[in-house]
């Protein structure tokens, strides 16, 4: 089976340096930038944004914009086109956490439909590039709303949607309800990417069957395996999924692709990595405590060496320990 796989984004971690390292072992479809503020694309000068750094080997990408007033937005894409060579955008409806929830961004907007509609407008207005959205499940599942949300916006012309089904209130505690992306296909007839939990290669076998959903979008088990596309293909096609590389092997290209970020950066993106990555073993979470410890990237190495170099990456599914 073919399937459209998808890179999710996630802020502060699917910088250029990460996504050089997914595609090191086998690129996604398409990758997406963490979400972008629209208005720190209209305030700051677009081509230093590390935010929005990518190289040949991290595409097609897609650009994730965040914010709530459509002009912004709008303004924020006009210079997006007029600078840079991203697939097409993407309007966050889905993120509820950090500045997303402090600014009325993402998934705060899915109370407001009508302003939803007008951002969703403005971005058709703006670019002639693929307009995708990122939905989540409304506050208590209440999926009538969540449909009507879609249809708005795919009546403004955005062409793509993704849905991660847990609401705002879930956290990532209870499971996502696979069963909402299988209803949103059903009840738009749009192309709908499937995302949530997907642990393993067979997991995304099992969410396209499920759901009839048009392609699968990997957050967190790209954290932890950044090769989760190659297997994944690997395993649609019917071939055996590869071995997993030698657990200090990514480690040491991240470190190596972090140098595509400013200096200033990359110890602190490191980390954020990290936290994640080191889930893959029985005492990650010990081993980052351990690593934080250590100052400066060469010395976290070191320290990385030392602890990784008895450890194998364990059989599928990933396991995430701790979210954050
Ligand atoms: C650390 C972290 C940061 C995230 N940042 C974003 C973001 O910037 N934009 C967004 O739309 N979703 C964001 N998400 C949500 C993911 O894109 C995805 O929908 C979610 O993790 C579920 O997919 P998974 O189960 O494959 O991880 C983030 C998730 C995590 C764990």
């Amino acid at each position: 089976m073919r399937a459209t796989l998808f890179l999710a984004p996630m802020d502060g971690l699917t910088h250029v340096a990460f996504r050089r390292l997914v595609a090191h072992y086998g690129p996604p479809d398409f990758f997406y930038t963490e979400m972008v503020s629209a208005r720190a694309i209209v305030h700051q000068p677009p081509e230093r944004d590390p935010y929005l750094f990518y190289t040949e080997a991290d595409r097609p990408l897609i650009a994730q914009l965040a914010g709530r007033e459509p002009e912004v937005i709008v303004q924020a894409l006009e210079r997006l086109e007029a600078r840079f060579d991203f697939y097409g955008y993407d309007l966050n409806f889905g993120c509820a956490r950090g500045r997303a929830k402090r600014y009325g961004w993402g998934a705060a907007l899915l109370s407001e439909p009508e302003l939803a509609r007008k951002i969703a407008a403005g971005g058709r207005k703006m670019t002639r590039k693929p307009l995708f959205a990122k939905l989540r499940s409304t506050p208590g599942h209440d999926l009538r709303r969540l449909i009507a949300f879609a249809e708005g916006l795919l009546a403004e012309g955005v062409e793509i949607l993704i849905l991660h089904p847990r609401a705002p209130e879930d956290g990532f505690r209870r499971p996502p309800r696979w069963e909402e992306i299988a209803a949103l296909k059903r009840e738009t007839g749009a192309t709908v990417i499937g995302n949530g939990d997907i642990f393993s290669p067979e997991d995304v076998l099992r969410m396209l069957e499920t759901t009839g959903c048009d392609g699968v979008m990997i957050g967190r088990t790209a954290l932890l395996r950044p090769w989760i596309f190659r297997d994944a293909r690997a395993f649609l096609k019917g071939d055996p999924i590869p071995e997993a590389p030698n657990p200090f092997e990514p480690v040491l290209l991240m470190a190596e692709h972090l140098k595509l970020l400013p200096e200033e950066w990359r110890e602190k993106r490191f980390n954020l990595w990290l936290f994640w990555y080191l889930q893959n073993f029985p005492f990650g979470l010990y081993y980052f405590g351990r690593v934080q410890k250590a100052l400066g990237i060469s010395e976290k190495l070191a320290v990385l060496k030392d602890l990784l170099y008895r450890e194998k990456i364990p059989p599928y599914p990933a396991r995430i320990r701790q979210n954050r």
